[in-house]
């Protein structure tokens, strides 16, 4: 693929963040599908549910980017945590607080993105590149979902 070292570090860096903070949030979404109570229980358990799996579709995607740049993907639980700035979630059970989390961590990973963007746009690797900014759109079109639930 001919890129740098250094070049090849700013991208593995940016997506072993992302990957972790992607993880966290997909079993925080899991975990708001199966515990909702709300008047509103079919639709949100039905919400939560498909945003994990394009959560999950992502996770793979952004592992098989690092191996694509010839690295090992971090695979541990205890390493995701370490790294990421999206928390796990407390005891919440009502639909209108799992959205309002849900929607400042897609912000969150959103700030990442946009600063990662940033960092990779200088270097050679426009796959990565692009691939950041899909994902950034991809958690933009989430974030807007959630706040139409609610003002969040
Ligand atoms: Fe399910």
């Amino acid at each position: 693929m001919h890129l740098d070292k250094e070049d090849i570090k700013i991208s593995v860096d940016s997506l072993n963040e992302l990957l972790a903070n992607t993880y966290v949030l997909s079993v925080k979404t899991q975990n708001f599908h199966w515990n909702v109570e709300d008047p509103r229980f079919a639709m949100l358990h039905d919400f939560f549910g498909n945003h994990y799996e394009m959560l999950i579709e992502a996770i793979d995607e952004i592992a098989e980017r690092i191996r694509m740049l010839g690295e090992y993907a971090p695979g541990s639980m205890a390493g995701y945590l370490k790294v990421a700035s999206v928390k796990e979630a407390g005891l919440i059970q009502d639909g209108t607080s799992m959205l309002q989390e849900l929607a400042k961590d897609h912000r969150i990973v959103i700030g990442i993105l946009r600063k990662s963007i940033e960092c990779v746009t200088k270097t050679q690797d426009q796959g990565t590149l692009d691939f950041l900014i899909g994902r950034l759109q991809e958690h933009e079109k989430m974030a807007w979902m959630i706040t139409s639930h609610c003002k969040a």
